[in-house]
């Protein structure tokens, strides 16, 4: 599994009030990429509505940041009644930096954020024909199992521990930190 993130790139949730870093990052993805994350064709309209929709507290969004500029995204949300303990997850990256590990790493961080909420099952929108998120899927075979005709994985066995609780703490800590150390050196490059 990869563990190395490409040169400058940062992962951390995004906070509440960065609704427009989404937006932008949603509008650079390339048609392919867009109709791939959206499961069909959309309207840059409708991609500005859905960010400034995206927010709320059953939503968490890991965002791959390179140089301060939200380069990739992974969005897990509850769908459903809550008494299903299901969610649905959905990636995105931008072109460039697709096939250098990032979507192995949101996956792994978004599995950990589904453990610790108490999901069973993640629902992933995926077209049939878009072999890559089934591979990088695959990769986490032991925790997920897909059936791609119906696009469902169900997350196996999981139960929040206070290890897993406790790792999703500090990379949330981390995350704070390195961005305000990010935010820091540019400010002071400028
Ligand atoms: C699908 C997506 C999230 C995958 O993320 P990624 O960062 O490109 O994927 P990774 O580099 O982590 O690679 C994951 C696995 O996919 C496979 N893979 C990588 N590049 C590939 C390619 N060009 N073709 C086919 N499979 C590929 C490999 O098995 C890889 O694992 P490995 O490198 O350990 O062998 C990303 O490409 C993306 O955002 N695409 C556009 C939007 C989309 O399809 N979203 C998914 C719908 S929710």
């Amino acid at each position: 599994m990869h563990d190395a993130l490409p040169r400058g790139g940062l992962i951390r949730k995004l906070w509440i009030g960065q609704a427009d870093l989404y937006r932008e990052h949603l509008l650079r993805l390339d048609r392919e990429s867009r109709r791939s994350r959206f499961a069909g064709a959309v309207s840059d309209q409708f991609v500005c509505d859905y960010a400034d929709l995206a927010f709320g507290i059953d939503v968490v969004i890991h965002g791959f940041f390179v140089d301060g500029t939200l380069r990739g995204a992974a969005e897990l949300r509850t769908v459903g009644a809550p008494i299903l303990h299901a969610a649905e997850a959905a990636f995105s990256i931008e072109k460039p930096w697709q096939s250098h590990g990032v979507g192995s790493l949101l996956l792994e961080r978004t599995l950990l954020a589904a453990r610790n909420r108490g999901y069973r099952q993640l629902h992933m929108a995926c077209l049939a024909e878009n072999r890559r998120m089934q591979q990088l899927a695959r990769k986490f075979d032991a925790e997920l199992s897909f059936d791609f005709g119906g696009v469902v994985g169900e997350v196996e066995s999981w139960r929040a521990n206070p290890l897993s609780v406790m790792q999703e703490l500090m990379e949330d800590s981390h995350g704070f930190a390195t961005a305000m150390l990010d935010l820091q050196s540019r400010m002071l490059r400028a």
